[in-house]
């Protein structure tokens, strides 16, 4: 995944840039951290020179460990820098293996996102080209086949040392085999040029200056005016020029710049002393404002739907989560077949699509690769494609045929909250429009986001911290639901071992006397969902066999019942009562992270969009 973050312009505190760059994309990898500065060295007058002269080249300071550490003091100024925080793919997390690296010469610096296929194949052949590698990574192979083509470029006199640069990138960029973004800072020319095809990449115009990205959001601070890079585009940045090239036929192209409505305020924590509560408890005005904006695009959606011939849901982790409760939900309100898989599935499941066919896909980033990839795969079957997602410009909404931005604002957990309670909200409304209802839809939903504002109450929170005190300590954690509850089931098991590292599992109440009650003993935990639908009496009878065998049962429901050793009221607003049923689940997660000392806005081994298979 990891953030990339690049400044080329008229400001002297370009390192400066980039580090808060790089702290604003912590999200998408934390393990290792790197910049590469361009450094002018002032040359002595000698006897009988006029002026004095400098000679410029790049340093690189890079280590292991989290960006958000680093003290912006003590870098020195420059007016030209790259930056990376990483998600280790390639060689281990340590200081050699970070990025950026550098060729032989030191005269290129580069950044990568991805993962090079063919990167040994590469290597070999530059060993015996007497190449030197420092890292174990595929990453540092690219710099060196680029000095290569620097070196082997025909009739170089006759062309500019920017063109050389552009080309000896292009090629290279051309040989590798896989989804990639590159950067790579040129001290020669004073230019970056970036590469893409997979990973996400974002331009920055401002006065003078511009910037380079992984996330739009992160060039907030600077200027709104952005370019989503494409994918098979080669981009050269430099202070007072970006020209665009189609990277396999090196054709100059046009690029239009687009002008983004976000707001700041929307990315940092504000009071909170993390990201997770934060998104936890944007939850209400969320749901608001989905509610109160979006009807017309809700019924042309959910007409798609009806028109369609096969509708097919289709995300990874929370996402996926969120497509199961749409085939339940499309069932029980219109009495609609959906079909869901998920993303690193689907792609081996698309042989039955036809152009009628509507595959939908569901992802907060945008950028998650499972997804992307059998969006390809299905439109090379003609089907139609949708995407409800939270990123304007991610590769997803710039695929799909029909779009629809999830309004949920950054989302800057890795633990995702409100953008799968805002997908909830969009498939309960879209399924309530299919009815032909939709007015009761929004009447649920709105009792909802009452039930949500009485569990983000002081007394309630302090019932699920005392619980999460009490659990901490626990190994292994059941997450049982039946019918809507079951994808909600998943979901909560999932909040708790994304943010607490405990081993959750969450399975369809039936399924636990068919294996998993094995695992039952005294004080086992045992979370039930039981609400007031058609699930309530089997659920329950699930609850009590976990409970003669010993569990320990926390009760999420409508009423309370002695089976339960813990109970958490949730107000009964029918289907939409996973909703706020699904939020005591995340704030379990988060309480019982912060019980045990874990940061709930970063867990190890994740990041926040996948973009590497
Ligand atoms: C994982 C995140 O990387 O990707 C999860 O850690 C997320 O929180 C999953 O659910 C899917 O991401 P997206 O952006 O496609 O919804």
């Amino acid at each position: 995944m990891c953030g990339i973050f690049a400044y080329i312009g008229k400001r002297k505190d370009a390192s400066l840039l980039v580090i808060r760059g790089l702290k604003a994309l912590e999200y998408r990898g934390y393990d290792s951290w790197g910049i590469a500065i361009l450094k002018s060295k002032v040359i002595p007058i000698q006897p009988g020179q006029k002026s004095k002269n400098s000679k410029q080249r790049i340093i690189i300071i890079k280590q292991a460990g989290r960006i958000s550490d680093v003290s912006e003091s003590n870098f020195p100024d420059s007016n030209f820098a790259l930056g990376h925080t990483r998600w280790a793919t390639h060689g281990g997390v340590n200081d050699i293996n970070a990025h950026p690296h550098f060729d032989c010469t030191h005269r290129i610096a580069l950044i990568h996102n991805g993962i090079i296929e063919n990167y040994d194949e590469i290597k070999k052949k530059l060993l015996d080209s007497h190449h030197r590698f420092i890292s174990e990574t595929d990453t540092e192979v690219a710099a060196h086949l680029i000095e290569e083509n620097l070196k082997n470029i025909k009739n170089q006199e006759e062309k500019s040392r920017q063109d050389i640069f552009l080309e000896a990138v292009r090629l290279a960029f051309n040989r590798f085999i896989g989804l990639n973004a590159i950067i790579v800072m040129d001290a020669e020319t004073e230019s970056f040029i970036a590469a893409k095809n997979g990973s996400p990449l974002v331009i920055g115009k401002g006065q003078d200056e511009n910037f380079l990205s992984s996330d739009a959001h992160a060039l907030l601070p600077y200027t709104k005016h952005v370019y989503f890079m494409e994918d098979d585009e080669l981009i050269l940045v430099s202070k007072d020029k970006i020209l665009a090239y189609e990277a396999k036929t090196k054709k100059q192209k046009n690029i239009a710049f687009t002008s983004l409505s976000w707001n700041l305020r929307s990315a940092d924590k504000g009071k909170y002393p993390h990201f997770m509560l934060k998104e936890i408890f944007d939850q209400p005005k969320v749901i608001e404002d989905i509610i109160s904006d979006n009807s017309k695009q809700i019924r042309d959606f959910s007409k798609l739907i009806k028109d369609s011939y096969g509708t097919y849901l289709v995300g990874c982790g929370t996402a996926a989560y969120a497509c199961l409760s749409g085939t339940y939900l499309f069932s029980k309100i219109a009495g609609r077949h959906v079909n869901f898989a998920v993303g690193s599935e689907f792609g081996y499941l698309v042989d039955f699509l036809t152009p009628k066919s509507l595959v939908l896909a569901l992802s907060q980033s945008g950028e998650t690769i499972d997804v992307v990839e059998a969006i390809k795969r299905a439109k090379q079957k003609n089907a139609q494609i949708g995407a409800l997602v939270n990123v304007l410009g991610s590769t997803l909404y710039r695929l799909s045929d029909y779009k629809v931005l999830l309004g949920a604002g950054v989302e800057k957990a890795v633990v995702s909250t409100k953008a799968f309670t805002a997908k909830l909200t969009y498939l309960v409304l879209l399924a309530y429009s299919l009815a032909g209802n939709i007015k009761r839809g929004k009447q649920e939903l709105r009792s909802a986001i009452g039930a949500i504002d009485e569990i983000l109450a002081k007394q309630y929170l302090d019932r699920i911290k005392k619980l999460s005190k009490a659990l901490c300590r626990k190994d292994h954690i059941y997450v049982i639901g039946r019918g809507l509850s079951y994808p909600i089931a998943l979901e909560t098991a999932l909040k708790i071992k994304e943010a607490s590292y405990i081993h959750a599992e969450g399975f369809a109440a039936g399924e636990l006397k068919h294996g998993v009650i094995a695992l039952a003993e005294d004080g086992t935990p045992c979370i039930a969902f039981l609400p007031n639908d058609e699930t309530y009496g089997a659920s329950l009878a699930g609850a009590m066999e976990m409970k003669a065998r010993g569990g320990y049962i926390i009760g999420i429901s409508f009423k309370p019942h002695s089976v339960f050793d813990y109970y958490f009221p949730v107000r009964d607003c029918s289907v939409a009562s996973i909703i706020p049923s699904v939020v005591i689940g995340q704030l379990l997660g988060y309480y019982l992270a912060v019980a045990r000392n874990i940061d709930p806005d970063k867990p190890r081994n994740l990041a926040k969009s996948v973009t590497v298979k």
